[in-house]
């Protein structure tokens, strides 16, 4: 087994290389002067079971053109088998039509990637399940879940965690809630959430008695962060006692950091599928939880084509 990191995911692939004790394959990743993305593998891979880790984070156009940019160099180079390990698999959002003439990008993207030549995906939490079903490939979906037991386990003291309600800031998420909850055999809450418009969100209802709880948003995303900040604002005004967030993928754009700082939350943490520039580095609300040692674990299961749903047993 070989693997090659992406521009994208160079910090968590060089972790991830010090799981599974393998040294990153020697790549060249360029532009031309028009910015044309130029791939060149440095060292023979003909006949070699081959991951590359990249995330298809912002900007999703550009990292995405280079993923498929080396998968075209592998299959050329001869490699046996290639598997794109995807920790963020951006564009996944437009997952069905939201209306008359929209496209369906989560299953675009699959194609593509199919299409140039990747034998297996391999990715974390999924915006939605589904899409597991828009790759023509093997795909396995892996969960961020047991990382953040066993943080929530490290941070909430065993009485605390008996005031823990788990909440859903939409539906969308209710059954990735229901998951972790039913690991601490606590509630859930559920927040009734509407989009006016793309990149706003607003808060309808709170479904659930959050008064006097500790309540943890579970998420997939955090974006603008207004899915988050509106959810803890509302989980507070109904009187819960305090709010912390845990979100796989911290996408984090403009203004989500600011949000974030002066919102009501304790904590949000994230884990490291996207890279963070140092302005969220230094965030003091937001801390950073490593998925290496899973996907290093669910890499080394694949390529000895052991069992990767014996992870989440
Ligand atoms: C939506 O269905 C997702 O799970 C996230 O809640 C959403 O993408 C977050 O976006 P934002 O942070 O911009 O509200």
């Amino acid at each position: 087994m070989k693997i090659l990191s992406g521009t994208s995911s160079l910090e968590l692939s060089n972790d991830i290389a010090d799981v599974l004790d393998v040294p990153l394959i020697k790549v060249n990743i360029e532009r031309f002067r028009d910015q044309e993305i130029f791939v060149r593998i440095n060292e023979n891979v003909r006949g070699e079971d081959i991951f590359i880790i990249l995330s298809t984070s912002p900007p999703a156009n550009d990292h995405l053109m280079e993923l498929l940019i080396i998968i075209d160099a592998l299959v050329r180079a001869s490699a046996d088998r290639i598997t794109a390990v995807i920790p963020y698999y951006g564009y996944a959002r437009q997952d069905r039509k939201s209306g008359g003439r929209t496209p369906i990008t989560a299953k675009l993207v699959a194609n593509l990637i199919t299409k140039a030549g990747a034998d297996r995906v391999l990715t974390l939490d999924l915006h939605a399940g589904q899409i597991q079903g828009f790759f023509d490939i093997p795909t396995d979906n892996l969960f961020a879940q047991p990382v953040f037991e066993a943080d929530i386990k490290g941070e909430y003291s065993r009485k605390e965690r008996e005031n823990i309600m788990f909440v859903s800031p939409d539906t969308g998420g209710v059954v990735r809630t229901r998951a972790l909850a039913k690991r601490f055999e606590a509630d859930i809450a559920i927040i009734d959430k509407r989009r006016p418009k793309a990149g706003e969100s607003e808060v309808m209802n709170v479904i659930g008695d959050v008064e006097g709880r500790s309540c943890i948003i579970l998420d997939d995303i955090i974006d603008s962060g207004g899915t988050l900040c509106n959810a803890a604002k509302a989980l507070m005004d109904c009187g819960a006692k305090d709010v912390t967030a845990y979100i796989t993928h911290g996408v984090l754009s403009d203004p989500a950091v600011e949000r974030i700082t002066n919102s009501v939350m304790k904590e949000v943490v994230i884990t490291d599928t996207i890279t963070q520039p140092d302005a969220v580095k230094k965030c003091k609300k937001i801390r950073a939880v490593t998925v290496s040692r899973l996907i290093g674990e669910a890499i080394r299961r694949i390529s000895n084509d052991e069992s990767v749903s014996k992870l989440f047993d």
